[in-house]
């Protein structure tokens, strides 16, 4: 059984194989300066989006600020399934301009409440520039730009037992999970893994909760997760749903196989992902574009295409969240991505290029 990892080295808001993914940040944005400015929408959103309004924020422990998002004539927003996210617009003010970023987030609400959408956002010092100009800027009565919810990491129906295994701010999704599973009546237990009680947020709302039993709260200087003695048998059927840091989940995945729990058993959701840009350099050709570029070691196919002049339509920029999904023609991927399935990653006819790399010299890009 591998050692535990801390768990709160989460970052947040923001999958492999079967999962799909949220939350992450643009690494250009990292040091760029910011300055104070409202944060979204003054025209009217398109159709997909929706112009919501901070109704609550709470400041909670661990640097985590807990949002709630109405719509601004009160109405009911649109259903959402537990273990969506959203999507949030934010423009941020740097030195030359204006840069329009997309963030996503996990749910962490009851499902069953259609008067609004409740949002855990970790103000993380190694974030990209999103969530922290959300911490900064949204304040109770701040309009945002937000997308309608979308599911990529969403629980087996037919499940005879669930466990929720969260690390850090990567328990905003499960918390939604464990409201919806409650609600059906079925079986489920949510383990909340954290360093220390003292960082810990939600802990507020976990102690109200009509499910407060079937929370089993960790920390690292108490006690952590044992997973032989924490998790359910395998024998029984389990499915275990986890997110948080990527070396947190490592670490509830590798266990969970090794007590017996099928890889189909196992779902998982990455907040964001290092981007390993190593090797050689290669070059790509965008086909409809005719457009050539090198793409050197360190530097990613999104970024070489977007310097020449192609459009490249990117959000989280770590291989989680598959908006840079493009068609191959030519030439075999190097898969660095946390999205495709192992099937998707063998027909080799598709590939992320804000982190997957070439094997050969060369490929064709359907952009
Ligand atoms: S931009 Fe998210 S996977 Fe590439």
């Amino acid at each position: 059984m591998p050692e535990m990892p801390s768990a709160a080295s989460a970052t947040c808001c923001d999958a492999a194989a079967s999962a799909r993914a949220a939350g992450a940040f643009i690494p250009t944005m990292q040091n760029a300066p910011m300055t104070d400015q409202p944060l979204a929408s003054t025209a009217a959103p398109p159709a997909d989006l929706m112009t919501l309004v901070v109704d609550r924020r709470v400041d909670d422990r661990g640097d985590i600020m807990r949002l709630d998002l109405v719509a601004p004539d009160g109405a009911d927003l649109p259903p959402f399934e537990a273990g969506a996210h959203v999507d949030v617009h934010v423009d941020v003010h740097v030195d030359d301009g204006e840069v329009h970023l997309v963030r996503q987030y996990s749910l962490c609400g009851d499902p069953a409440d259609r008067s609004r959408y409740r949002l855990g956002i970790l103000d993380d010092p190694q974030s990209r520039g999103g969530s922290r100009a959300l911490h900064r800027l949204a304040q109770v009565g701040t309009r945002l730009t937000v997308g309608t919810p979308r599911n990529l990491f969403g629980l087996d129906a037919q499940a005879p037992e669930t466990v929720l295994v969260g690390g850090g701010i990567g328990v905003t999704p499960l918390l939604a999970m464990a409201h919806a599973l409650h609600g059906q009546g079925r079986h489920f237990t949510l383990h909340y893994c954290t360093r220390t009680r003292a960082r810990t947020a939600f802990l507020d709302e976990i102690e109200g909760l009509a499910f407060r039993d079937k929370i089993v709260l960790h920390f690292d200087d108490e006690g952590p997760l044992v997973p032989e003695r924490d998790l359910p048998s395998a024998s029984d059927g389990a499915h275990l749903y986890t997110c948080g840091p990527s070396g947190f989940m490592d670490f509830v995945i590798s266990s969970a196989l090794s007590l017996g729990y099928g890889a189909e058993r196992i779902h998982r959701e990455y907040f964001n992902a290092e981007v390993d840009e190593s090797g050689a350099g290669f070059e790509v050709e965008a086909a409809r574009s005719g457009v050539r570029v090198h793409v050197a070691e360190g530097v990613s196919i999104a970024a070489a295409l977007k310097a020449a002049g192609v459009a490249v339509n990117l959000s989280c920029e770590s291989g989680v969240c598959g908006t840079c999904l493009v068609d191959v023609l030519e030439g075999v991927p190097d898969h660095r991505d946390k999205f495709l399935t192992d099937e998707e990653r063998e027909a080799g006819d598709q590939m992320l290029i804000c982190c997957s790399r070439a094997r050969g010299a060369k490929l064709v890009l359907d952009i």
